[in-house]
Formats: structure tokens, C-alpha cells, sequence
């Protein structure tokens, strides 16, 4: 039938039921999904200051902070993916005409990079060659030209697969009286990470890598030394939403004050999630990361794949592999995708054509996933 107000013929048959592919998800992330989480998602739906929701926030506050390994009072959730969380950061520690560090070593230091200067600082940046962690040595030589505010780091570079020491550089920039800032979007939950024994003063994360929630939500931490550089601020925060002089008293408020409307449903299944990787216990599961991955690492060698990073500075969640002399990557990876269910990634940035990203996060870090993949590669190769 013809509708005079849509500007074309609109049938609502041509509109099916979802009914998306049975895929196995071991990409980049978002990472496959636990049964009970999927259950937690469809949870009936209460009011956003209903005082059961409340008592749901209080609880999620208690799992950041568990998770994140911190005391930290300001531990909650932003409504919005890991970039959010990432320039929650940033622009709350931010006023302009401020001096900050950005180390780089690929697409997410670079992103953190532009985020700054958007808010007005004067950026200096370590550039270090992807593949590679930041050399501790060269942020010292930054930090003996300047006086920054704060230096920022990824822990786990997504688009290479490495996994960046922190402990170093961190008790360097305390000693330079700097706030250190912590990109733990991929790390979270899959590898050690300790907020408050490595004196981190903010980091952020996202939900669907190694948590299994689903994406959108950004857990974040700030010490009580980052909250001070908050309090004192002269200038208001650039971004409304993110101004977290106004939403911590929506998170942390003795009494609840509205600032936006919460994920209800999404903050649901992340508290299933979190309560999967609580019962499974962090070692537990940074364990079964890395066993994974030795599983995953061995049978690509033996198929010819070979690994960009270097052994000690591998993430078990992202093995970013070159693949084997004469195979071209992108027919076989939509080839596993629309034959076998199964996603990989392809590179990211500079290495778009050239690698491929192969996640195991989470509900998708299992063996027998693993075994899926080296067959199906086995059968077309
Ligand atoms: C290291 C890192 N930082 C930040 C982000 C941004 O997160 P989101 O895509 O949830 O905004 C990602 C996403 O993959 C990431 O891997």
C-alpha cells in the first residue's frame, strides 16, 4: 500500500525479523556473548531512578572497582563505548593551554592525541614504530623537555597486538608529579591490570572485548589526585555529557540527581557479565587467556602464520599475524566469514591489508573456538 507521508513506496514486509548469522566472533572485539548475559539483557525494564536500578548502580560501582583492581571513589560507568571513556579522560583532566604527553604507538595513542588538542593542550607526543611497546627511555627524555599535566598511554594496542608495560613509565610520570592516564579498553579483564598498585590516576575501558557485555558502555576510574585536578578546575569541561562534575552525582550522588537517562537494559547485562568474570575469579581468567592463545599461537604456526610483536610483549587477546607467503588475506577472511561463521579481523591503520587481527576475548577466548578456526583454515588452505 502507498504511504503518503514516507518519500517511498514503503511495504513493511520488506522488513524481516532479525536473524542475524550464527557467527563466532574473533575479531577485535565485540567478543561473543555468554547465554546468561543475553538472558540479563531482556530483563524487565525499571526506571532509571527507581531504587532497585539505584541499588543495581551501587553494585556495578563495587564490580569497576573489583575489576579494575582500585579503591578508587570514582569508579562507574559511562553511557557511551570506549571512545567516550577515552575522552572522559581527557577533557575533564584537560583546560586549554595545558602540557600533555601522548604516547603512540598506533590508531588508539594517535585518537587520544587529537582528543587532546581538541580541548586546547599542547600535545607533545613519543612516537614509537607499531609492533613495538613505548620505550620507556623515551618518555623520559619527553618528560625532561616539559611539564605536563599528564601522560597518556594504551595498555593494549588493538591494532597491533601489543601489550605495553606500565609499571615503568608509571612511576616515572609520579615522579614528575604528572596524572597518568590509561587506555585499558582491550586489556580489561584479560590480562593484569592494577590501578591503584601502578599508580594509575584515570583509565578507561570498553564492554565488549574481554568482558562479553555488549558495546556502548565505558567503565572508568579516576584516583583521588585526579579528582583533586578536577575540583580545581577554572574552566568548565568542554563537553556537557561528559563533565563529570555533573554526572558523578548521578553515579555517586548521596541522592540520585537525573543527568541523562541510563542504558538500563545494557547496564543489566554487564552486571551479568560481571558477575561471570567475578565467579570465574581475574587469575582464573587471565589464565585461560593466555592458555588459549599459546593453543592459537601454535597451530598458526604450523599453517605458516607468522606473529608481528615480539614473545614478551604479546596480547593473548589480539594476535595480530602476518598470514603465509602467497595467501591473500581479504578473499580468505570473508571466505571463513560467510562459509564458516567465523570473524577475524583484518589490520587496522597502517596495517589495513597487510595482517590480520585474531581476537580471543572473553566468552570467545575457548579452545574449541580455537580448534574451529585451524580446521576451517586447514580445509580452504
Ligand atoms: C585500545 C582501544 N581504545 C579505544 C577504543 C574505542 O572503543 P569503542 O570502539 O568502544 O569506542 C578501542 C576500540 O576498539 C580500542 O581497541
Amino acid at each position: 500500500m502507498q504511504n503518503g507521508i514516507l518519500p517511498f513506496n514503503y511495504n513493511h514486509m520488506s522488513y524481516k525479523s532479525l536473524d542475524t548469522s550464527p557467527r563466532i566472533l574473533l575479531g577485535p572485539g565485540p567478543s561473543d556473548m555468554h547465554p546468561r548475559v543475553y538472558k540479563a539483557l531482556s530483563t524487565h525494564m525499571i526506571g532509571h531512578l527507581d531504587p532497585e536500578f539505584v541499588d543495581i548502580m551501587d553494585e556495578v560501582k563495587q564490580m569497576v572497582q573489583a575489576t579494575f583492581q582500585t579503591q578508587n571513589k570514582l569508579s562507574f560507568v559511562v553511557s557511551a563505548p570506549g571512545s567516550a571513556g577515552m575522552e572522559t579522560c581527557l577533557v575533564n583532566l584537560i583546560e586549554p593551554g595545558d602540557e600533555v604527553v601522548i604516547c603512540q604507538h598506533g590508531v588508539f595513542g594517535g585518537r587520544m592525541a587529537d582528543i587532546a588538542d581538541r580541548a586546547g593542550a599542547t600535545v607533545h607526543k613519543v612516537v614509537q614504530e607499531w609492533g613495538k611497546p613505548v620505550d620507556p627511555a623515551a618518555v623520559k627524555k619527553v618528560l625532561e623537555n616539559c611539564n605536563p599535566k599528564l601522560v597518556a598511554i594504551v595498555h593494549a594496542e588493538t591494532s597491533t597486538g601489543v601489550r605495553q608495560p606500565l609499571e615503568e613509565i608509571g612511576q616515572m610520570v609520579r615522579d614528575k608529579g604528572s596524572l597518568f592516564v590509561v587506555d585499558a579498553v582491550t586489556s580489561y579483564c584479560g590480562i593484569d591490570l592494577r590501578v591503584d598498585d601502578w599508580g594509575i590516576d584515570a583509565i578507561y575501558t570498553g564492554t565488549q572485548k574481554c568482558l562479553s557485555a555488549p558495546p556502548g558502555l565505558s567503565p572508568v576510574s579516576f584516583s583521588d589526585r585526579a579528582v583533586e585536578v578536577l575540583d580545581a578546575r577554572k574552566t568548565k569541561v568542554q563537553s556537557w555529557f561528559l563533565d563529570l562534575s555533573l554526572v558523578k552525582n548521578y553515579w555517586a550522588g548521596a541522592k540520585r540527581a537525573y543527568h541523562h537517562t541510563a542504558p538500563i537494559s545494557q547496564i543489566f547485562a554487564l552486571r551479568e557479565a560481571y558477575r561471570l568474570v567475578l565467579e570465574e575469579g581475574l587469575e582464573a581468567r587471565f589464565q585461560r587467556h593466555q592458555e588459549t592463545h599459546e593453543h592459537l599461537r601454535d597451530g598458526l604456526q604450523d599453517l605458516g602464520f607468522t606473529y608481528l610483536v615480539d614473545e614478551a610483549y604479546r596480547l593473548p587477546m589480539l594476535n595480530a599475524v602476518y598470514l603465509p607467503d602467497g595467501v591473500e588475506e581479504l578473499p580468505l577472511r570473508k571466505q571463513l566469514l560467510h562459509e564458516y561463521n567465523i570473524e577475524v579481523g583484518g589490520g587496522l591503520g597502517d596495517f589495513a591489508g597487510k595482517l590480520w587481527r585474531i581476537g580471543l576475548m572473553g566468552h570467545s577466548c575457548d579452545k574449541n573456538h580455537v580448534n574451529m578456526l585451524l580446521s576451517a583454515l586447514k580445509e580452504i588452505m
